[in-house]
């Protein structure tokens, strides 16, 4: 059976001038989530938006909220995002060394773990960890700034995930965020993620009811 591909608009991407017109957009358009983006301007080069916006959000929607965070001490912000409504939290490899203490306390928190991986990362360093995640991050971009053209050299990582899912008999979604569309989201999906990311290309259609269906089935 063809695996079930999930869609996440990432509201990087939207007009922060109607944040909550652009939430309900995401809820109509039958998203499985919405990816929320946190940038410390110190483990990537740029600022995004904190815990405050999540909450504003979170107001706005019942839709699962995916948190990406691209911060420097993952750990210590763990229960600010709890408290405003994270329901997957996940954090950079390459951000912290308590990689087992950051998934363990996210996990005690009552939250789904994920966890990213740059595109210069060896998925292999990682693979010990795979039993406890509900999700694996393989960025196409260089993380920090949308609209960036993908990465191809991730489709090996994908691969890689995708087998080690199933010698392991695991249940990790594999999911993929940075310059997705109809053409990488299928070069994706081939190589077995479930699950994308996408911000530009989302929220540049006229009808993102129709993109979400169209990414969904490519
Ligand atoms: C990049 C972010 C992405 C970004 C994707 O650092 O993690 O989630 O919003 O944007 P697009 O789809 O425009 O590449
Ligand atoms: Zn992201």
């Amino acid at each position: 059976m063809k695996n079930k591909i999930k869609v996440a608009p990432s509201i990087l991407a939207a007009d922060f001038s109607k944040i909550y017109d652009e939430v309900k957009k995401v809820e109509k358009a039958n998203a499985d989530a919405i990816h929320i983006d946190i940038m410390d301007g110190h483990f990537v080069p740029n600022i995004s938006i904190g815990p405050q916006m999540v909450a504003a959000i979170n107001r706005s929607t019942d839709l699962f909220l995916d948190v990406h965070l691209m911060i420097y001490n993952p750990f210590d912000y763990i229960e600010k995002f709890v408290e405003v409504g994270a329901d997957l939290i996940t954090f950079h490899f390459e951000a912290t060394e308590d990689v087992e203490d950051t998934i363990n306390y996210i996990k005690k928190c009552g939250k789904k773990v994920g966890l990213a991986f740059n595109p210069e990362t060896s998925f292999s360093l990682a693979t010990k960890y795979l039993e406890k995640l509900d999700l694996v991050l393989f960025m196409s971009v260089h993380p920090g700034f949308g609209r960036q053209k993908f990465i191809p050299s991730v489709l090996e990582k994908i691969e890689l995930a995708k087998n080690l899912k199933k010698d392991l008999k695991l249940d990790f979604d594999i999911q993929v965020d940075g310059g997705i569309d109809i053409v990488t989201a299928s070069r994706c999906i081939n190589k077995g993620a479930n699950f994308l990311v996408a911000g530009t290309y989302l929220f540049s259609q006229k009808d993102m009811i129709e993109s979400v269906k169209k990414l969904k089935n490519c």
